[in-house]
């Protein structure tokens, strides 16, 4: 057994030793999007800190809880704060829960993410399905050693983000009147916002939002074969007019405020998954 496969099954040991709730539909809430877990009706809740190998979290705005219970009827293990790259940790630190969410038996992966607009056409507040990445200044989670057993050497990203769940998405949208875009989420590593020069960059290689999460994540559940979908939250307008100065804050309050929709959205979505 590899080492990764031998935390990994230490892991999911301990947790299944307190938990005895199966799902197969996980959850990852973004900066500022916690309050999703308010409507998740919890069986278990377990610290980060109280699992072996799990890295904890440090960044305001993210609760460090893995939870377990219940949501738009179906059981999903949600996780209530998630790990970057800029607090410091390695790339395989980043995706280590989505690994143990697989082997939980975690088949379709639901993500939320803060994100800066980079289209025109997009407000703070507004909702953006994801339908393609690009993965910029990070390094690859998969690089290193690769488990057969995990996934293959060479996964294809063709598709990152599963068709039907988008679709599906635009329909719940339709039917609640949300309004959704759908477009590309870069991702790179922060803690800095961008430059006006890196936003312009960033727009013009074909992105619509840019975020420093998500997309790791989204490779590592790939490579293990579930399906993702992904949104982002526009928090703030990388557009840097000459008072345009981003805080942290104003990304937080803008996620707190389009919660609502986020959480309605995925609510359905994990209703009919
Ligand atoms: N850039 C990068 N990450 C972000 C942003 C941004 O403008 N907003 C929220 N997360």
């Amino acid at each position: 057994m590899s080492d990764l496969m031998d935390q990994l099954s230490k892991t999911v040991s301990y947790i299944r030793s307190r938990v005895k709730t199966e799902a197969k539909i996980g959850i990852v809430l973004g900066s500022g999007l916690g309050n999703l877990a308010e409507v998740i009706k919890v069986d278990e809740a377990i610290d980060y800190a109280d699992i072996p190998h799990f890295p904890v979290s440090t960044v305001k705005g993210h609760g460090g809880k893995l939870l377990f219970g219940e949501l738009g009827g179906k059981k999903v293990i949600v996780m209530s704060g998630r790990f970057h790259f800029y607090e410091g940790y390695g790339p395989h630190q980043v995706i280590f829960p989505v690994r143990v969410m697989k082997l939980l038996g975690v088949e379709t992966l639901l993500l939320s993410n803060a994100a800066g607009g980079v289209n025109p056409n997009y407000k703070v507040g507004d909702l953006m399905i994801i339908n393609d990445h690009i993965s910029f200044f990070t390094t690859n989670p998969l690089m290193g050693k690769n488990d057969e057993a995990i996934g293959t050497r060479f996964p294809d990203m063709s598709e990152p983000y599963n068709k039907e769940l988008i679709a599906k998405a635009h329909a719940i949208a339709k039917a609640n009147n949300i309004k959704v875009h759908e477009g590309v989420y870069t991702a790179v590593t922060g803690p800095t916002f961008e430059t006006r020069a890196e936003y312009k960059l960033i727009k013009v290689v074909g992105s619509d939002v840019v975020g420093m999460s998500t997309v790791q994540e989204t490779i590592a559940a790939v490579h293990c074969g579930m399906k993702v979908f992904a949104v982002s939250v526009v928090t703030d307008i990388g557009i840097r007019e000459d008072d345009n100065i981003i805080t942290h804050e104003e990304v937080l309050q803008a996620a707190k405020d389009a919660e609502p929709k986020l959480t309605l959205l995925f609510t359905e979505m994990v209703r009919q998954c």
